[in-house]
């Protein structure tokens, strides 16, 4: 089984994708907030994918594997089209919003053909930590997530230890609700 395979497997087990539904929107072009944008993937991100994806606490917090060549994380954008048509979720580049470097990704992650949960994931490059670029990926993520693919709340599972996506989902006002006994926390957010 490829890396590319073995990944999404992984990240289809994680985010517990139910049966395919209708496909979710697009994101809009220019979907920013002035200082972020939101964007689908490219196969051309696959080096910078890889790049920003060798890091410890990324290894250490997601189902990224760790050997995650460049050809690998190209496969990405083809992965995040057909989620987003099986209505399964929408994956996105997060990228800085004056020069468009790469900084990171987010995961919206749907729930059954009725959209009652959307699972919230991320990851910041380590170059890209510490200057509120998560916070403001959910925000941008989060308002589109009620108001057009029509989400009924939305939930992060941080990792009990994961005390940089807790702050995250803190500063995003997910309320804390409980340890599961998978050792991740669930916060929810309602629309
Ligand atoms: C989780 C993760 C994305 C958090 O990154 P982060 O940079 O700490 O989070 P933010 O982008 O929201 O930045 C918050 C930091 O920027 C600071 N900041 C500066 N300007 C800010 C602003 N305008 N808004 C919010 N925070 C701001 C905050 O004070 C905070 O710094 P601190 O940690 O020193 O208190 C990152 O640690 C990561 O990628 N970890 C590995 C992958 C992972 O664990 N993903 C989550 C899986 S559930």
């Amino acid at each position: 089984m490829s890396l590319a395979t073995r990944l999404q497997e992984r990240l289809r087990s994680t985010l517990g994708g139910g049966a395919p539904g209708v496909a979710l929107p697009v994101p809009p072009v220019g979907f920013t907030d002035g200082t972020v944008a939101l964007r689908p993937w490219r196969p051309s991100d696959g080096l910078d994918l890889s790049a920003l994806c060798d890091d410890p606490e990324i290894h250490r917090f997601t189902a990224v594997p760790r050997d995650y060549p460049a050809r690998e994380a190209a496969g990405n954008a083809a992965f995040a089209e057909e989620q987003r048509l099986e209505g399964r979720g929408v994956h996105l580049a997060i990228t800085d919003a004056h020069d468009a470097v790469l900084l990171g990704a987010i995961d919206l992650a749907v729930s059954g053909p009725d959209r009652d949960v959307g699972r919230v994931s991320f990851l910041l490059g380590a170059a890209a930590r510490g200057e509120g670029h998560a916070t403001r990926a959910v925000r941008l993520l989060e308002g589109w997530a009620f108001r057009t693919v029509g989400v009924g709340g939305l939930e992060l599972r941080p990792q009990r230890e994961n005390a940089a996506a807790i702050a995250v989902a803190d500063r995003c006002g997910f309320v804390r609700g409980t340890d599961g006994g998978d050792g991740r926390v669930t916060f929810t957010r309602p629309a």
